[in-house]
């Protein structure tokens, strides 16, 4: 491994995709970002964009811009489906947030098999998934499973294949590992699930714009995603979800909004859904927002999904060389697939001090007074309530049950703890740990992996890079592989 700054710049002279860095907004020249797989930089084109439509539309037109900005939401889903999803026309809208998103398309997806009581997702999923899936599970009376993942290396399909049987009706996981950026088989995984009769739902909150996802070809029914990461729309710009052609006029989402009206206009009495994906609409759409949506997926667009997942791979590999050359003597190790093939676009490091003394311990791993079970930061495994399994209860589904009845939650782990598996040998047992993670970007190129400097984490245990730094540790986090509480 060539660790010295020429290597670093010769790669640069030859990065095919060098000359888009000019495209972006760079305040601080010295500023090394690598955190766009939580917010992307500033694109150029949008700073325009959003002036003309401040400007031109919005102070120039008023409300007579509702003529075409109410085709915003499926204009540009559109053009985000078959530029970066494989997706064809009529199957993407751009509407509100990823996890109102996930909440509309799991409840319509287990409300689309009625029989059937089990929702099937696994514990190193990003938060918010587990949370609308267990709020789902417990309003409609159903098992949430939970496959036990490896929080390094992914999914594993043996124990997804061990999780989904013929009393599942939704599969649900992310695409690309929030944490880790293990890479899950989309492909294999829909067809399991439909071999079981069930549907998936795909999180592709850290794929859109960093893999080549191909959602009509896998077959996946549904899928969500934000913009604001990869896509570079900006905090808070609006998410997107994807549902199958075929499923559309047969699943009915949870929000009946006016948006998702058949005949908005006419106000009338009673809601009847929309045919299409427009029935997947809630409220007025954010226009500013989706017009940064629509510069981020052109500037992707014309950079190239191959050519992104291959810069994706290599400044990867290339942070993980440095970080094997440079930083392993110091305690820190990969916590992410080494091959590029079953990765996205960031990659995450553990780090340990020699002695195993945890250089950061915000991990909070205390003892709950109400349930006497221990709870932790968010993704500890051991935060769920004890309660009565609501598993085998007979069909029809009971009412939706009040906020404080239990729901069922199951674990599903044929493997040996990861947590035996995937300490490094020397370590001395400790279950906390430093994560860092860094992406590859549009705007950012092998120089700037080459400081080392880390700064705090920030408050939602993700990593931000917001000094000169090319690797950022999010808050600690304990361990897996603890508990296996059967149920809330
Ligand atoms: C994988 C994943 N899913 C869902 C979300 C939540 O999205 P939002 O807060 O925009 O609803 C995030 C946010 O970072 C995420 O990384």
């Amino acid at each position: 491994m060539d660790t010295t700054r020429r290597h670093a710049e010769q790669l640069d002279a030859t990065d095919p995709l060098a000359a888009l860095r000019e495209r972006f907004v760079v305040v601080e020249p010295g500023l090394r970002y690598l955190d766009g797989n939580s917010l992307g930089r500033l694109p150029k084109a949008t700073v325009d964009r959003l002036r003309a439509g401040v400007e031109r539309e919005w102070g120039a037109e008023l409300v007579r811009g509702w003529a075409h900005w109410v085709d915003d939401p499926l204009r540009v889903g559109d053009l985000l489906g078959s530029t970066l999803l494989g997706a064809a026309p009529g199957q993407v809208a751009v509407v509100d947030s990823t996890t109102v998103n996930l909440y509309k398309l799991a409840m319509a997806a287990v409300d689309a098999r009625p029989t059937r009581r089990v929702v099937v997702t696994d514990d190193d999923n990003f938060p918010t998934d587990r949370y609308v899936l267990q709020g789902i599970a417990q309003a409609r009376g159903l098992t949430l499973r939970l496959v036990t993942t490896d929080p390094d290396e992914g999914l594993d399909p043996t124990a997804v294949a061990a999780a989904v049987d013929e009393d599942t009706a939704l599969v649900s996981f992310s695409h690309v590992a929030y944490r880790s950026g293990a890479l899950a088989d989309l492909a294999g995984i829909t067809a399991l699930a439909h071999a079981a009769g069930a549907l998936t739902l795909w999180d592709l909150a850290h794929s859109v714009g960093a893999v080549p996802v191909d959602l009509d070809t896998s077959g996946a029914d549904l899928a969500v995603g934000c913009t604001y990461k990869y896509l570079n729309a900006g905090p808070g710009a609006p998410a997107f979800l994807y549902v199958r052609r075929e499923l559309q006029d047969r699943l009915t989402q949870p929000i009946w909004g006016w948006f998702g009206q058949a005949d908005q206009f006419a106000m009338g009495p009673d809601y009847q859904p929309a045919a299409g994906i427009r029935r997947f609409a809630t409220g007025t759409p954010p226009v500013l927002g989706i017009a940064a949506v629509e510069e981020g997926v052109r500037l992707l667009a014309d950079a190239g999904l191959d050519r992104l997942r291959a810069k994706g791979s290599a400044l990867t590999d290339y942070l993980i060389g440095l970080a094997d050359a440079l930083l392993a003597e110091h305690g820190v190790h990969l916590a992410s697939p080494r091959e590029a093939s079953r990765r996205g676009a960031h990659v995450s490091m553990t780090h340990r001090r020699p002695g195993g003394s945890p250089r950061h311990s915000s991990t909070n791993t205390t003892s709950s007074p109400t349930t006497g079970h221990r709870t932790g930061s968010a993704g500890d495994r051991r935060r769920w309530r004890p309660g009565s399994s609501t598993s085998g209860r007979p069909s029809p589904r009971p009412e939706p049950s009040s906020a404080n009845a239990p729901t069922s939650v199951t674990r599903q782990s044929p493997r040996p703890s990861p947590e035996a598996r995937i300490r490094p040998a020397g370590w001395t047992g400790h279950a906390r740990q430093m994560r860092m993670s860094a992406r590859s970007s549009l705007a950012c190129g092998a120089t700037e992996s080459m400081s080392r400097s880390a700064p705090p984490s920030n408050p939602r245990g993700m990593s931000l890079s917001a000094s000169p730094t090319s690797l950022s540790i999010p808050k600690a986090r304990s361990r897996p592989g603890i508990s296996t509480s059967p149920s809330v």
